[in-house]
């Protein structure tokens, strides 16, 4: 039961400042004793919120209409580097965020190790009210944390300043896009529409959620993922997904209605409940095919919000849950 954790204080993905202290927080709220004591793992923490300050250019201008370009590319590299080095060790990897734009670090290093350690392809599980997959040309907010499934999957065209990405995704780092997932979809911009469409990528918006329950949409997500490594095998086995390769999961705390996580950059109503998010998070984690996890975009100052006021507070300890459950706590 080893785990590594890789402590993210970053925010140039996105223009809100806040989300930087998320890991925090997070710590806090008692999460390493969580993980330690209840669930039982072997932490491998350097103790270090990161902010990558030494990597990050003084000057960053906007270019081809993202913004802090060099910034995220300096930052996610070096993520990439750090989850790959607990990865390749055969640890489950959690990283804290930070924003959305993380992702292309912890999943790239994340994908590159599976691939040298097990040659397998990394499926990816992301849940989100956004789908996070502008490219450079369709973003209208030119905020990275909307794009990290573009750059992910190379439906962006990786521009030179993302070199070191293109470098990984000529190694086959980066992930395929029938392997990505989406749960909890409610705020997708028209562009994101159409890629999703174009690129034939699963996805379960809040309505299939509505129509369906959470309980069949989780199953159809992963009997999607497994059928991709066992197309011969169908259906469901308990909770064991015969055939379902390593699999990651990218938590954006907005995906949780407001009501429940309401310290965040972008949220957006019409949300999963808390349960409804733990119970993707225990789904994954009973499937045993997980081998990391993201928790991002919990800002305990957004807007409105003081770090000590109650609605910080809930996110916080949404987000606590979700990682507990993901990784393993039970209710009985
Ligand atoms: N689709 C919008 C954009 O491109 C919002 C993205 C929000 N992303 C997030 N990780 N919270 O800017
Ligand atoms: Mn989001
Ligand atoms: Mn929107
Ligand atoms: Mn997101």
């Amino acid at each position: 039961n080893q785990l590594g954790l890789v402590s993210v204080g970053f925010s140039g993905g996105q223009r809100k400042p806040g989300v930087e202290v998320a890991p925090d927080f997070l710590v806090k709220a008692g999460l390493l004793d969580d993980l330690r004591e209840a669930l039982g793992y072997t932490l491998h923490y350097d103790n270090t919120i990161h902010t990558y300050a030494e990597d990050l250019p003084k000057e960053d201008p906007p270019q081809l209409n993202m913004r802090n370009p060099l910034s995220v590319s300096a930052a996610t590299k070096k993520i990439s580097s750090q989850v790959y080095s607990h990865a390749k060790e055969g640890r489950l990897t959690l990283t804290l965020g930070g924003d959305h734009s993380i992702a292309i670090g912890s999943i790239s290093g994340a994908a590159r190790a599976i691939r040298e350690r097990l040659n397998r392809s990394l499926n990816v599980i992301w849940v989100d009210a956004h789908a996070d997959i502008n490219t450079p040309e369709t973003s209208t907010s030119g905020s990275i944390h909307g794009m990290p499934c573009a750059f992910l999957t190379g439906i962006a065209n990786p521009d030179p300043i993302f070199s070191w990405l293109k470098d990984l995704m000529h190694e086959g780092s980066a992930i395929e896009a029938k392997r990505l997932v989406y749960i909890g979809l409610r705020d997708v911009d028209i562009p994101e529409k159409k890629i999703l469409r174009d690129n034939n990528i699963k996805a379960f918006s809040m309505h299939d959620i509505d129509r369906w329950g959470i309980g069949h949409c989780v199953e159809l997500a992963l009997e999607h993922l497994a059928g991709l490594d066992r197309p011969d095998i169908k259906g469901v086995k308990g909770y064991i997904y015969e055939g379902l390769g390593p699999t990651y999961l990218s938590f954006d705390v907005d995906a949780l209605d407001p009501m429940w996580a309401p310290s965040t950059g972008t949220p957006v109503r019409g949300g999963l409940t808390l349960r409804e998010g733990d119970f993707i998070c225990e789904c994954v984690h009973a499937t045993g095919a997980l081998v990391g996890m993201d928790l991002v975009e919990v800002n305990p100052i957004a807007p409105g919000y003081t770090a000590d006021s109650p609605g910080a507070e809930a996110t916080i300890r949404a987000g606590c849950s979700l990682i507990r459950c993901a990784l393993g706590e039970s209710l009985l």
